[in-house]
């Protein structure tokens, strides 16, 4: 890891801009190679996430760990963070300003370090990040999409957030179709990374 990113990832931890810094025990930047393939973008960091300092730790975590080895990917080849880095109140959806602030000071400055070659969007509130307006997953999911963010043209690929998959069995199977479609996404000629 680089001093920039060391930085970037000391600033996160440390950083007031927001209410959401007031709840928090510790800001979860992100984890995983700077050089990865594909970047997973959540929500917000959970009461685990929170204690540990980790992306999806908890009961969400695991469930994306099986979505990874579906998709044929290592928990470890993926950079993995979310839209905030700070665990909204009762698990409260982040707001509009919270996510404003968040993604331009710290998710664009990701997007660029990473520069991923696909984007997997974990539900509305990542989506709404990167596309600057709401969506829907249900008429988008599994679908791959290019948005424009922090200056670059990014290959972004939709679905649902795998929290949502925990109170559902419907949404759990669907995930798992769209991360065996994202498999053969990433099995079709290597999509370059963004300039
Ligand atoms: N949900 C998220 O969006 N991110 C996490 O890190 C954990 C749960
Ligand atoms: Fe800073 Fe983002 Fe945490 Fe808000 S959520 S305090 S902007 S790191």
């Amino acid at each position: 890891m680089g001093i920039a990113t060391e930085e970037l990832e000391r600033r996160i931890r440390t950083c007031t801009l927001c209410r959401l810094h007031r709840n928090r025990k510790n800001a979860v930047p992100g984890e995983g190679p700077y050089d990865a393939r594909v970047m997973l973008l959540g929500e917000a960091p959970g009461r685990n996430e929170d204690l540990r300092g980790i992306p999806f730790c908890g009961a969400a975590g695991k469930f994306l760990d099986e979505l990874l080895e579906i998709a044929g990917l290592k928990r470890e080849e993926v950079y993995i963070t979310n839209t905030v880095k700070c665990r909204p109140p009762q698990n409260r959806a982040p707001r509009d300003d919270e996510i404003k602030i968040c993604a331009s000071k710290y998710l664009k400055k990701q997007v660029k370090i990473v520069r991923p070659e696909l984007i997997v969007v974990l539900g509305r509130t990542a989506a709404k990040a990167l596309l600057g307006k709401e969506i829907p997953i249900t008429a988008n999911h599994g679908k791959v999409m290019t948005v424009k963010f922090a200056g670059l043209n990014f290959l972004i690929f939709l679905t649902y957030h795998p929290a949502a998959a925990l109170y559902g069995a419907r949404t759990r199977s669907k995930l798992r179709e769209d991360f065996a479609k994202l498999a053969e996404v990433l099995k079709t000629a290597r999509i370059p990374r963004p300039k």
